[in-house]
């Protein structure tokens, strides 16, 4: 399973892409707002930090538009994902971008129907939105499972990037059903490898060492 993080928080990313655990990123408007910084500037920088998929998002709501927005993009760098919204705008510019061979994203998926759409339209990446699903009182992970269960169906080559992930519990979850990507605050990336009994393993461990007064190097 691939580990991307959902940030525009360039120390961040840094910091996890330090680790070797880290597959690529995805950013939305509200990140990029969030990090006051330029759009263009932030994702170059961005791009230069990791080598996977860093998706950035176009803003427009007509094709032709997301089109030229798309270009401005993807020259940024090579490893630019073009992330477009799941309307049949988005879908037309996933299957014009995705056949000469860039990487797209559908973002804001809710629905099962709407994951088939993506695919047939050539997706790199499909990104049902977990935790956004839960709040409104449907089931986020049922929605990755029947998405799993149509793309196996039809060995769609689309991945299910799991977003909107919000606590350690999803990740496994999402792990467990067979999600291929998750994107997740770095916070929840972080916390994922935290456990009490391993930090008080770690205090005794440190303790009885220091009684045996040696030392390694
Ligand atoms: C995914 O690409 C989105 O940026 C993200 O996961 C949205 O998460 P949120 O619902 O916590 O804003």
């Amino acid at each position: 399973m691939k580990f991307f993080v959902d940030t525009a928080d360039t120390a961040e990313i840094r910091e996890l892409a330090a680790t070797g655990l880290l597959d690529g990123v995805t950013t939305n408007p509200t990140l990029i707002h969030k990090s006051g910084r330029k759009f263009l500037e932030v994702v170059e920088e961005i791009c230069g930090l990791v080598d996977g998929p860093v998706s950035a998002e176009v803003v427009a709501m007509d094709h032709e538009t997301m089109m030229k927005e798309a270009e401005v993009l993807r020259k940024i760098a090579d490893n630019v994902c073009i992330k477009v919204p799941l309307t049949i705008d988005g879908l037309k510019t996933c299957k014009a971008l995705t056949s000469d061979g860039t990487q797209v994203n559908v973002t804001l998926c809710f629905s099962a129907n709407q994951a088939l759409l993506a695919a047939k339209a050539g997706a790199t990446f499909i990104s049902p939105f977990v935790g956004r699903h839960d709040d409104n009182g449907f089931d986020g992970l049922a929605l990755i499972e029947d998405i799993r269960q149509i793309y196996d169906n039809y060995a769609f080559g689309t991945e299910i990037l799991a977003a909107s992930l919000r606590h350690p519990i999803h990740v496994l979850d999402c792990a467990k059903i067979g999600a291929d990507v998750i994107t997740a605050p770095p916070a929840v990336i972080k916390m994922l490898s935290k456990h009490v009994l391993t930090d008080k393993g770690l205090e005794a461990f440190e303790a009885d060492w220091a009684k045996t007064g040696q030392t390694i190097l």
